[in-house]
Formats: C-alpha cells, sequence, structure tokens
C-alpha cells in the first residue's frame, strides 16, 4: 500500500504541493495529472526522497518513509523506490549493460546473480541485442528503455516517472505507453506516474489524481473522472475532446446562454451549466436552443466529426455523424439539448 498523508511543500512563500492525501493498494498504476507548475514533480520528488515535505507523512508498505511534521525522511537510496526522469541520464562512459549493472554493483549483488538479472530486464525491455553499444550509439528511445532497465533492476517496490515518454515521438509515445503498462504487468511494482497529457493518464491508470494549483481536484478511476467530473476543472481537463462548460447569465427576464435567452432551469442564479460535445448538435436553423457561431475547426473522430464553433470568449465543440455542410468561417446553428449534463457553481464545484 501506499499512502500520501495530508502532504504540503512549501518553498518560501510558494505552496507547490497542499494538503494532498492519496491511497492506493498494493500494484496500483497511479497517475498524477495536471497541467505544468501544478506540483506534479514536486510530488515525485517528495516520493523519492528527494525533496522533505513541509508538512504530512508518506507511507510505503505501513512504514513511514518521509514525515514532514517531525522533519525527518529515509535516504532516496534506502527507502526501495526508483526514479525515472523525462530527461534520462545515462552515463556516456558505459555500456548499456554498464548502465543497467550499476545500481546492482551500488546493491553489491555478487557477480553470477548481477549478470542473470541484468539480462533478464534487457529481455523485459527487449534491449538485450543493444548491451555493449554506449549511450551516443543508440536512439532516444533506445536510451529511455536503457533508463527504464537501469531502474527497474534493483526490483523496487515503488516506480515512480516524471513524464517519462515526453522527449518522444508520437508514435514511439504510443508504443512505449503499451511497453510500460506491459512492464507493470510483468513486475507488479507500485507506479506512480505523473503527466500532463490526459489520453496517457485515461489509458494507463489504475488511479488518477487530478492536481491543478498544488491541490488534488479529483481521485478516482479513469472512467469516475469522465462519467462524474466533480468539478468544473476536471470536466474541461479530461476526456476527448473536452466537456463544454457554459457560463450562464441570469438577467430579469430569464437565464441566457451566449447571449441568447434559452428555457434553462439552472439550480443557482450563478452556475455553469456542462454539456458533453457527444450531446450537442448542429441545426439547421435557428431554435430555442440553438446558438449561432462562427465554425473554426472540423475534423474526423473515429468516424464521426467534431466541429467546433467560436462566439465571442464561448467556444463550442460538438461530435456529430457527418462533416456540416458549411465552411470554416462560415455562421452555424449549434444545438444545445435542453437540459445540460452537470451544473457547477461559481467556485467550480459540482452542484448537480
Ligand atoms: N525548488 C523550488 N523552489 C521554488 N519553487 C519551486 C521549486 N520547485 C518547484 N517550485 C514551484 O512549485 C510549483 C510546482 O512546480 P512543479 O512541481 O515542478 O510542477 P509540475 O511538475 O506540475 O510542472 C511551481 O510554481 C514551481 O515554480
Ligand atoms: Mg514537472
Amino acid at each position: 500500500m501506499l499512502e500520501i498523508r495530508n502532504l504540503t511543500k512549501r518553498f518560501g512563500t510558494v505552496e507547490a504541493v497542499k494538503d494532498v492525501s492519496i491511497t492506493v493498494p498494493d500494484g496500483a498504476f497511479l497517475v498524477l495529472l495536471g497541467p505544468s507548475g501544478c506540483g506534479k514533480t514536486t510530488l515525485l520528488r517528495m516520493l523519492a526522497g528527494l525533496e522533505l515535505p513541509s508538512e504530512g507523512q508518506i507511507i510505503f508498505d505501513e512504514q513511514t518513509v518521509s514525515d514532514g511534521d517531525r522533519d525527518w525522511s529515509v535516504d532516496p537510496a534506502k527507502r526501495n523506490s526508483g526514479l525515472v526522469f523525462q530527461s534520462y541520464a545515462l552515463w556516456p562512459h558505459m555500456s548499456v549493460k554498464g548502465n543497467v549493472e550499476w545500481p546492482l554493483k551500488v546493491m553489491k549483488m555478487a557477480k553470477e546473480e548481477r549478470n542473470a538479472r541484468v539480462q533478464e530486464v534487457l529481455d523485459l525491455l527487449d534491449i538485450a541485442q543493444l548491451a555493449d553499444r554506449y549511450p551516443n550509439e543508440i536512439s532516444g528511445g533506445q536510451q529511455q528503455r536503457v533508463a527504464i532497465a537501469r531502474t527497474i533492476a534493483p526490483k523496487p517496490g515503488v516506480l515512480l516517472f516524471d513524464e517519462p515518454l515526453s522527449n518522444l515521438d508520437a508514435k514511439l509515445r504510443v508504443e512505449m505507453r503499451t511497453e510500460l503498462m506491459r512492464l507493470h504487468r510483468a513486475t507488479g511494482a507500485t507506479t506512480v506516474y505523473v503527466t500532463h497529457d490526459q489520453i496517457e493518464a485515461m489509458t494507463m491508470a489504475s488511479h488518477v489524481a487530478v492536481m491543478n494549483q498544488g491541490r488534488v481536484q479529483q481521485f478516482g478511476a479513469p472512467a469516475d473522472l469522465v462519467e462524474r467530473p466533480e468539478t468544473a476543472f476536471v470536466a474541461t481537463f479530461v476526456g476527448t475532446p473536452p466537456n463544454n462548460m457554459v457560463p450562464i447569465v441570469k438577467n430579469s427576464t430569464g437565464f441566457k446562454v451566449g447571449g441568447r435567452h434559452m428555457p434553462l432551469t439552472p439550480p443557482a442564479d450563478d452556475c455553469m451549466a456542462m454539456f458533453r460535445a457527444e450531446n450537442m448538435n448542429l441545426a439547421e436553423a435557428q431554435g430555442e436552443t440553438t446558438l449561432p457561431m462562427e465554425l473554426v475547426e472540423t475534423s474526423a473522430i473515429a468516424g464521426r466529426t467534431m466541429v467546433t464553433g467560436l462566439r465571442d470568449d464561448l467556444r463550442l465543440t460538438a461530435i456529430v455523424d457527418s462533416p456540416p455542410d458549411a465552411r470554416i468561417g462560415d455562421t452555424v446553428h449549434f444545438q444545445l439539448p435542453s437540459q445540460p449534463d452537470s451544473w457547477f457553481g461559481p467556485d467550480g464545484e459540482r452542484i448537480a
């Protein structure tokens, strides 16, 4: 079990991580998902023991390894965790085999056992044929595999990854995603994986913590985040395409969306309506719940068409069956369903 309890990290006046509490079972694949600067790396560095928490505890397998309240933590090398960074610094003067073997030498593993483990790990990552090459003789994707092999060689109980695929090209990224999931199944190690890419998160995770401005906005299974986002931030950060979030304006005669009166019945005067893109449509002509918008983008998505419209600050995306009979720049009528899928308050919390 991995438990993070009321964890806070301050750098001077900056609160990088704010009161984070998460518990995942052994063998979980936990993804920390959020935009740049939200505190993901800081949280991961605390898990690795590279950063001392200001407050709160980290517990691996019922053993406290960091305690910010007591200014105490177990050394990175002694806490049974392994960290893979975005930039995978391999030792340039050592061969692939030498790089992977190094942490085992540090552990003083006997030579025979060491050789067997290196071979096992090279096979697992499908890089045995590169064993005698040097880092500058292999590609970026291969270097990343070596970095991962080096990290898993000592069999850490907790594997930590900080955006490990962001330096790879798109095709390689998709391949490595599959590889990492296979590796996770093969090792059974509890994994914490940091990314700002929600597709990566949704495909790999058993558990996701969506972070924003140092706080966990929502913690749950990938499907929970899509089916029931608890905050407007989650609703617009997760999903392909993300949900439409529309401010509702009340005036003396009713409620307005994008400057047009609509027969909506919001649960509060000041709120935002969430419409899922697949529940939006295009109408032939203006109607009771349509909005005229400038067509700004269309693209094919799994046999359907994703259409984006703009009206002042309001941007809406609909998934429709066939491409609209209009060109970019034309006015099209977005059809809103008569009631939204969810309502959110002015503070971003779900209200219905
Ligand atoms: N060593 C540090 N000193 C001061 N501020 C830091 C330090 N490390 C991170 N921060 C700040 O903490 C916040 C979170 O950073 P970080 O954890 O790197 O975010 P992420 O990995 O999600 O992009 C940012 O505002 C960043 O500037
Ligand atoms: Mg980071």
